[in-house]
């Protein structure tokens, strides 16, 4: 099974399984670190049904909301039926469907450990940047539970913050950082064996004139 496979299969439980998993303390972080402002364009990579998306919404800002899975699109559309102010595309990590420099915040929550290349996935985030537009990525520090590779098609095991902050770096971002959100993320495996509590991160950086 592919990874859109996977969450083509999931989407319609989506929401409670990632009540399990974090709470809205991950967006609301996200969201502080960007300081993001009411009327401006965001963009949300890996949406999923929308668990960012919907915080943007609620702060007033308008979001180009895009993922590899029609399934879990819908799931948004259906959810967030009443809000303006939603573009949802289907796209693919590395040629995302948003031109050059049109946006003012990228976020991306729990997207980059699914991506073939991270580095590339951060280049083309960049790039959907306007300049002094912020990318703000939450995800997971680096761990150890195999469980969740097989049963959840995460393709990397977490990340070394000084890692997402190089690739940040080498993307052309200023003012990079990482920080602690305060909570994990806690899964347990299919037959009940493992239990992963994995520390989560956000990184941050600023797109800077003529990147
Ligand atoms: C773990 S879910 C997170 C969804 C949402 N951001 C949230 O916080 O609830 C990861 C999402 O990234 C999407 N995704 C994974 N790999 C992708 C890729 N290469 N291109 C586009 N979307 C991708 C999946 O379809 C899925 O909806």
């Amino acid at each position: 099974m592919s990874s859109k496979e996977y969450f083509d299969e999931v989407a319609q439980q989506w929401d409670n399984m990632r009540e399990v998993f974090f709470s809205e303390a991950v967006r609301e972080k996200a969201m502080s670190v960007a300081a993001v402002q009411p009327g401006r364009l965001a963009a949300d990579i890996g949406a999923g049904s929308g668990f960012v998306t919907e915080g943007l919404i609620q702060k007033g800002l308008k979001v180009i909301a895009v993922d590899q899975s029609e399934a879990m699109l819908a799931e948004m559309r259906n959810k967030l039926a009443d809000s303006d102010g939603i573009d949802y595309r289907v796209g693919e990590a590395e040629t995302l469907p948003i031109t050059d420099e049109t946006v003012d915040y990228v976020f991306a929550n729990m997207y980059l450990h699914h991506v073939g290349s991270p580095p590339a996935a951060i280049k083309e985030m960049v790039r959907v940047l306007n300049a002094g537009g912020r990318l703000v990525i939450t995800d997971l520090d680096e761990h150890t539970f195999e469980f969740l590779r097989t049963e959840q098609y995460d393709r990397w095991l977490g990340f070394k913050r000084e890692d997402v902050e190089r690739w940040f770096v080498e993307a052309g971002l200023r003012r990079v950082g990482t920080d602690c959100i305060g909570e994990d993320c806690c899964a347990e495996s299919s037959c009940g064996d493992e239990y992963a509590s994995i520390s989560i991160f956000v990184a941050f950086g600023e797109k800077g004139p003529g990147v």
